[in-house]
């Protein structure tokens, strides 16, 4: 098959005087400079409501960056009825014509869109000029790439057996209704590509983006309209999660989910599709990533330097709002006081401000909500006897949701924060008696209710083998002396189970099979 084997997206560096550092800067001032107006997109049409809603700089929350049109339930309608109208010739359409599209969309994020994307995402989600450039850049044009060889080789796949006077095959079709996206703020990659794989493989979708991704998601609609998307492919609609849960999730052409968010919305959402099951003409795909409580366990063999910097950068990257961030490590008492001072150090040197001076490390966190529930689980560790503060531990909302990145070290292996989620730049180290290893595997498999990542930095291999083991239910993505983040698209497929999801790896194969019903014919000659 036609479809040239993707390389990742090389990552440009923004160097003081690049020409992509010139391109970003001016896209940004042309961002905060303009107020846009941002509509709904349905059926082709750009919808505006009048009822209105604004999007502010997570860093700067008293400037207006942008005005949003909200949807009421004859939106969502409007949503699924273009969605249904667009699927006959949607699906019609060779796959090589949808293929193109989707590498065109990836040329224009790759190109003349690169800077705009990324500039969106800076500004609407406080992401700092390299964190938005692996995500909006790389990150998306990777997914677009990388599905389009899968969906190619799904589509090229061995017929079955035929023997004599018989010829059976099988179609991989398009599931027979239409797909709903519900995506997240803390990625503009995986806002694009749940709409995006589901379409690739020949669905229709109604995409709702979260409250605060409605500014790089209105890039990303732009660039999937001028790649060719048609009309009703991809409809974006921007309303009530409940209210549109209530009308999707009840109608009969609901063919399946494709979820990033919280764990207790996707439980949700799972309940009410088994409660209206019988309303639907067809069994939907429930597709979902959510939380994690992802770990860095340093063996006493470790390197202290690779474990530093697992924290630093597992923990702090995009405040610490990855669901792959690291949030609990279990650190080996006789390194502890070298990595205690690696740490310090390393964090005595991030600068924390707006994404618009390139020196700040450390962005805000991404909204008021979010905000306030970081400084009470910190108010509360201040006052814990069982936790030390050892770096941290303030925050300042006057002009933006600004937490400083903190590390609390607890003597309680079951504190609340070695077990919620907090989203957000806080980490909380256990240290443990090094002849205490193997407890040490046990405690973290049974405390780990989310499995998304995690990692242990050793240099025995014993140890690797056996932690590997130990926890290998316990992250969907594992890493051998490396942080938890980060994983590449078309390198580690990312996704995980227990808590965190359905673990069907984002960016790959079978993800994208997700989104076909596949129909046997049997021919007799
Ligand atoms: N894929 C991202 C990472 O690995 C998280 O969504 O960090």
């Amino acid at each position: 098959f036609n479809i040239p084997k993707p390389v990742n997206e090389p990552v440009l560096n923004y160097g003081p005087r690049s020409v992509e550092r010139a391109a970003l800067k001016a896209a940004l001032q042309e961002g905060r400079a303009q107020q846009i107006d941002i509509p709904m997109y349905i059926g082709g049409q750009e919808v505006r409501t009048g009822k209105t809603g604004t999007v502010r700089p997570p860093h700067d929350h008293q400037h207006v960056l942008a005005t949003y049109h909200i949807g009421d339930e004859s939106h969502v309608h409007a949503a699924i009825n273009a969605a249904l109208a667009a699927k006959a010739n949607w699906e019609a359409l060779a796959w090589e014509e949808r293929a193109a599209i989707f590498l065109k969309a990836a040329d224009l994020l790759s190109g003349p869109y690169r800077a705009k994307i990324n500039a969106a995402t800076m500004l609407g989600q406080s992401k700092n000029a390299y964190q938005a450039e692996i995500d909006a850049a790389c990150e998306m044009v990777d997914f677009l790439r990388f599905n389009v060889s899968y969906m190619a080789e799904i589509y090229a796949q061995q017929p079955p057996v035929s023997p004599k006077g018989i010829w059976n095959r099988v179609e991989q079709r398009p599931l027979e209704g239409f797909v709903f996206a519900i995506t997240p703020f803390n990625f503009t990659a995986i806002a694009g590509n749940l709409p995006a794989s589901a379409a690739m493989m020949g669905n229709v979708v109604v995409w709702k983006p979260n409250d605060t991704q409605v500014y790089a998601a209105n890039v990303l609609m732009q660039v999937f309209i001028e790649a060719g998307v048609p009309a009703g492919v991809i409809n974006l609609i921007y309303v009530d999660g409940p209210m549109a849960g209530d009308i999707i999730f009840s109608h009969p052409d609901f063919a399946g989910v494709h979820f990033t968010g919280s764990t207790p919305v996707f439980q949700n959402i799972w309940k009410t599709i088994g409660t209206n099951i019988h309303k639907y003409k067809t069994y939907p795909r429930i597709v979902g990533e959510t939380g994690g409580k992802d770990f860095v366990l340093a063996h006493p063999s470790a390197n202290v330097e690779v474990a530093t910097t697992a924290l630093v950068r597992g923990a702090f990257e995009y405040q610490g709002q990855k669901c792959s961030a690291a949030s609990r490590a279990y650190l080996p008492k006789s390194l502890w006081p070298a990595i205690k001072t690696g740490l310090l150090n390393d964090l005595g040197e991030l600068k924390m401000g707006p994404v618009e001076d390139f020196e700040n490390f450390v962005n805000a966190v991404i909204d008021e909500k979010s905000f306030d529930k970081l400084a009470r689980y910190i108010d509360q560790a201040h006052q814990n006897s069982a936790v030390e503060v050892i770096a941290g531990g303030k925050y300042d909302k006057s002009k933006g949701w600004f937490i400083e990145p903190t590390v609390l070290v607890t003597t309680d292996p079951q504190y609340v924060t070695m077990r919620e989620e907090l989203f957000g730049p806080v980490l909380t180290i256990y240290v443990y008696e090094d002849a205490d290893f193997d407890k040490v595997l046990n405690l973290i498999d049974q405390t780990s209710i989310y499995a998304l990542t995690g990692c242990i930095i050793a240099q025995d291999r014993y140890a690797i083998a056996q932690a590997s083991h130990a926890l290998r239910n316990a992250a969907g993505n594992f890493y051998v002396n490396d942080k938890p983040t980060g994983a590449v698209v078309g390198q580690q497929p990312f996704g995980g189970a227990r808590g965190s999801g359905t673990n069907d790896k984002a960016g790959s194969m079978i993800n994208l099979l997700r989104w076909v019903s596949p129909r046997t014919i049997k021919e007799t000659f």
